[in-house]
């Protein structure tokens, strides 16, 4: 019936070792190395079964994307791999489980034994959540179970592997494709799940995949970092079975910094597991009941252009807003949103007041109107990127948003609702205006939706013929995407680069120049609008926007590439990369270092997780941005937002610095080793300074001899704590990648 061609050869995998490979695989006695398959482009979901004639199948090397070996780069298209592979009985602990190791697939697979489904990365065109790319890292590890695929040992068993090329290298790529029996021990795992709702605890987890039961010893220790105590330590014999994880919840103080270790001993093999991690911790106050204004004092809009303004205010519900000496053309919603126009440039000063059943706050607010006057401080909000990727929908917008008002970020500041890439209908309307695609029913509705909330909206796309993600650009129908946003009611336009790129490439036009003349393109189309929509340049490749952007009239830039949730990229982005450029920033055209990776984030591929910064990572990360003057976008599901991030995000005095009407953004103004300080001036005459320790062991301080002053400090506050600091606390300890935030009155 079929060709067999592939050698499948069992390796004493100790002697050569894979670099790439994970331990567990690398340990294992006896595995199967497969490095030829059968090929056939095109996609049919019968291919996945044991019994197919595939005896016409082309043969491929999966060590080799397949257009490096004479196929077409086929963009765009499917093709699928056939491994006939005989499984024979194992020498280790377990026989019911076997894995299927495969090296990157350029860009997204799925992978079946014997036509049973066991595991993919990214997700398909043909999916219901469209297509969003595999994960970057090389390695797939999917497990089928013996019973469930039908897997008969010592016979022909078929490994079915589709895969789906958007463009660039196709198909399997880099290594061979391994099957082996994983110990049993391999099927355990110990998890810490640090769950921060209104009661805190930290729920240690201990998972058994396989068959096989583990009895052991759980040892768990709960530790005060500030002072080394254990505040608890429990010890337990467990019995972990298939399908039963056992728990044991450790709930803990959220204003104690605490760290968790806990300890797993399988008994019979003494194998043993190991997990440590810095617990949730917050140092933001409480919300007052009564009414406060969160919002910075002003807000700039053009003449004319439609006013939305959601006044940022907590405390108890229900509230009523009321101002006094609104200007003509505007009114103030019970709900407390400013909408109307006015005509005539100036500055228009009022006061607001909210008040609830506890008590009422009042607030001096400026409407600064003129046509340079968009963007005062920097933008607020949330976008989808850094959750949803290439897989936002408008279902997925609208949860965030809702979340945004129902877990009070609102009432913070928090206003626009941004989504980015992977909304553009693949074909343009025959007037040459853009499409939104299926996953956004109405584009409209979505945008009505939020102005009624007092929210606002924001796009994306790029001066390329396509995008980042390979969706519609606006290249040539830049005045139909202007005039298309402006119908639709958007507030926001991230303008990403890309594609661009190609056309400096086909002019050979490298100067600055052929930078700016694409965004001022776009900028023209976009003033001509009777609406302001603030314009966000997003070009990398080296193009250094920040020294060019001002001539775009920019309201903001990135001076930074992609943002990812871990410590060695935030303090590159974050750090590295802004050093010197607070010269580049002023009101209305701020520096941006890219967008926050707090909460559950995951870019699309596959389920979100926990952002992989510490707790005291996320503090340094906040402090810093704001510090920064950077547009403060949350990057992460605002739905699943637990109260840690929520209260990360939501300090009123850790805001107010981003927001300072100064408009000044930090500078590192002193580095001593590890220390960094980065301080800024306010409008009030204080200055904001972050002392940050960027090394990897904590360090102790004098925060008062790190003040970048020669006056000397009247006021010393801790801006999280929210509280003046007495001589005593200024000694302290600062735990590595950890801050402290001050506010320095002289
Ligand atoms: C990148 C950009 C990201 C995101 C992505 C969309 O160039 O930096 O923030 O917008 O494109 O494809």
């Amino acid at each position: 019936m079929k060709k067999l061609f592939i050698v499948a050869l069992i390796t004493l995998v100790g002697l050569q070792a894979n670099a790439q490979e994970r331990d567990w695989a690398a340990e294992v006695s006896d595995k199967i190395t497969i490095s030829k398959a059968l090929f056939k482009m095109g996609d049919d979901m019968t291919w996945a079964n044991r019994d197919v004639d595939d005896s016409s199948w082309g043969e491929i090397d999966v060590t080799k994307c397949w257009n490096e070996q004479g196929y077409p780069a086929h963009n765009n298209g499917f093709a699928w791999y056939r491994i006939h592979v005989n499984i024979p009985k194992s020498s280790t602990d377990q026989q019911n489980v076997i894995v299927v190791n495969i090296p990157k697939v350029d860009d997204a697979d799925e992978c079946f034994v014997n036509g049973k489904r066991i595991g993919g990365s990214g997700s398909m065109p043909t999916s219901k959540d469209g297509y969003a790319t595999g994960v970057f890292a090389p390695e797939r590890y999917y497990e089928a179970g013996v019973k469930e695929t039908g897997i008969r040992l010592g016979e022909d068993n078929v490994i079915a592997i589709r895969a789906y090329n958007r463009g660039g290298g196709g198909g399997m790529c880099e290594d061979s494709v391994y099957v082996f029996f994983p110990k049993a021990a391999d099927g355990l795992s110990l998890r810490l799940n640090d769950i921060s709702e209104s009661q805190h605890r930290c729920d240690v987890e201990i998972v058994n995949k396989y068959a096989t039961i583990s009895n052991g010893l759980l040892e768990i220790k709960l530790i005060d970092r500030e002072t080394g105590a254990v505040a608890k330590s429990i010890k337990k014999m467990v019995s972990v079975k298939r399908g039963k994880p056992t728990v044991v919840s450790v709930p803990y103080d959220s204003n104690v910094m605490y760290q968790l270790t806990a300890t797993y001993t399988d008994e019979k093999i003494g194998e043993v597991f190991e997990e440590t991690r810095q617990l949730k911790y917050i140092l933001t106050p409480p919300t007052p009941e009564t009414p406060r204004f969160n919002n910075a004092p002003v807000f700039g809009v053009r003449p004319g252009s439609p006013i939305i303004y959601r006044f940022a205010v907590s405390g108890e519900r229900p509230m009523k807003l009321r101002g006094n000496n609104i200007p003509e053309g505007v009114e103030l919603t019970e709900e407390g949103v400013l909408i109307g126009s006015i005509k005539n440039a100036g500055d228009y000063t009022f006061t607001v007041t909210a008040e609830n059943a506890k008590g009422k706050d009042t607030q001096f607010f400026t409407i600064k109107v003129g046509a340079d006057k968009i963007g005062q401080t920097p933008p607020m909000g949330w976008n989808s990127w850094n959750c949803w990727g290439l897989s936002v929908s408008q279902e997925k917008v609208i949860a965030s948003a809702q979340a945004l008002i129902d877990k009070g970020l609102a009432d913070y500041g928090y206003s626009y609702v941004n989504i980015d890439d992977g909304w553009e209908a693949d074909e343009r309307n025959a007037d040459g205006s853009v499409e939104a695609n299926e996953k956004f029913p109405s584009m409209k509705g979505l945008i009505d939706w939020l102005h009624e909330r007092g929210l606002k909206f924001g796009i994306y796309s790029t001066p390329g013929a396509t995008t980042c993600g390979n969706y519609t650009g606006s290249l040539g129908y830049e005045k139909e995407d202007a005039a298309k946003y402006n119908e639709w009611g958007v507030d926001y336009l991230k303008y990403d680069w890309c594609s661009y790129e190609d056309e400096r490439h086909k002019n050979n036009d490298w100067g600055y120049a052929s930078c700016i003349r694409p965004y001022l393109l776009m900028q023209q189309y976009l003033r001509q609008q009777p609406r302001d929509i603030f314009y966000s340049l997003g070009p990398l490749g080296g193009t250094e926007v920040h020294l060019w952007g001002l001539y775009c009239d920019g309201d903001s830039w990135r001076t930074a590439p992609d943002i990812e949730d871990d410590w060695a990229t935030v303090y590159r982005v974050g750090f590295r990369l802004q050093e010197g450029k607070s010269q580049y920033s002023s009101v209305g055209h701020w520096n941006d270092p890219d967008m926050l990776v707090v909460g559950k984030v995951g870019w699309g591929r596959g389920e979100l997780r926990e952002t992989r910064l510490t707790p005291d990572e996320q503090y340094t990360h906040i402090t810093l941005w704001t510090l920064l003057a950077s547009n403060m976008l949350i990057g992460c599901d605002i739905a699943q937002m637990d109260d840690f991030t929520v209260k990360l995000l939501c300090n009123n005095e850790v805001n107010a610095i981003n927001q300072d009407v100064l408009g000044k953004q930090a500078d590192l103004t002193k580095k001593d080793g590890d220390i960094e300080i980065w301080s800024r001036p306010l409008a009030d005459g204080s200055i904001a300074v972050g002392v940050f320790n960027v090394g990897d062991v904590d360090h102790e301080v004098d925060l008062k001899a790190l003040i970048p002053s020669d006056k000397s400090a009247k006021v010393i506050r801790d801006v999280w704590r929210q509280k003046n600091l007495a001589d005593e606390e200024l000694k302290c300890n600062i735990p590595l990648h950890g801050c402290r935030y001050l506010k320095v009155a002289f």
